[in-house]
């Protein structure tokens, strides 16, 4: 399908590599965000949790079964969980080989080594808080790396960072934590509630199936903690004519697994 006339002059929408470059190397590693950086994609999205010894690392399932050998490293560990294993446990395990065999050198980063990466690849980071039920206190624990690591630093906040929930208790906690932070809250919640959201996020970022030009422009007229506007970001979106069908509803990112097909179907500024 082609460009809808509303975006002519329209701000063409952020495009997020959803768990890095994820279509094309595996998910949540650092493989995936160099990929996005290869691609040109300048903002990455991961997914933070924590071990049993405290160490925040970027994993998507509560359980390190679908994305590495954990069953053949530890077969007696059944359910495999991430809040079960130390972060030395979790360093030996392979990330990659379950995508493709020549990721068999992936391994589940840490946060820092993650940021790290993401720093010296010039990118941005919208970090999600996953599960934050089963970790607590890993909001203050997540500012608090974020905060060592030169994230917190007003370039940063400015441009460079966004964290989110599904938790709406956990994007209020960064918010009061570190009221600067520019957070989102994952999920799509009625009109008449977004102006309770918006004193404690600056995004509401739904499934894409979710939502409509309606939705969109209802976000939009509410002002968020900072004074301005609340901003969509859609996921998950892989295909060019979706991508023309969100840009056309007026969000304000793109959270897609092939950042360059999407990328690509917009039209150029
Ligand atoms: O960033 C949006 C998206 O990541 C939410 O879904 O399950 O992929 O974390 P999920
Ligand atoms: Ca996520």
């Amino acid at each position: 399908i082609p460009a809808p006339a509303a975006l002519a002059g329209a701000v063409q929408p952020t495009v997020i590599a959803h768990r890095g470059a994820s279509a094309y190397a595996p998910e949540n590693t650092l493989a995936a965000v160099d990929k996005a950086a290869e691609l040109g994609i300048h903002w990455v999205e991961n997914d933070v949790q924590r071990t049993k010894d405290g160490e925040l690392v970027v994993l998507h399932d509560d359980n390190l079964k679908r994305t590495t050998d954990v069953e053949q490293l530890f077969p007696d560990r059944a359910p495999w969980k991430v809040k079960d294993f130390t972060a030395a446990e979790i360093a030996r395990l392979d990330a990659g080989s379950w995508f493709d065999p020549t990721y068999a050198d992936a391994r589940v980063p840490t946060l820092k080594q993650y940021m790290d990466r993401v720093e010296l690849n010039h990118q941005k980071l919208l970090l999600e808080i996953k599960n934050p039920e089963l970790y607590p206190g890993i909001e203050k624990e997540t500012l608090k790396l974020l905060g060592n690591e030169g994230w917190l630093d007003r370039p940063h906040l400015a441009s460079r960072l966004i964290v989110q929930s599904f938790s709406a208790d956990s994007v209020r906690t960064v918010h009061e934590l570190k009221p600067a932070v520019k957070t989102g809250f994952l999920g799509t919640p009625p009109v008449s509630e977004l102006s309770r959201y918006a004193t404690f996020a600056d995004q509401i970022n739904p499934s894409y199936g979710s939502v409509s030009t309606g939705y969109v422009a209802s976000v939009h007229a509410v002002e968020g903690p900072h004074g301005r506007p609340l901003e969509v970001f859609v996921w998950t979106v892989n295909d060019a004519n979706t991508a023309r069908l969100v840009a056309g509803y007026g969000v304000d990112g793109i959270i897609t697994n092939t950042p360059d097909v999407v990328r690509d179907a917009l039209p150029a500024q």
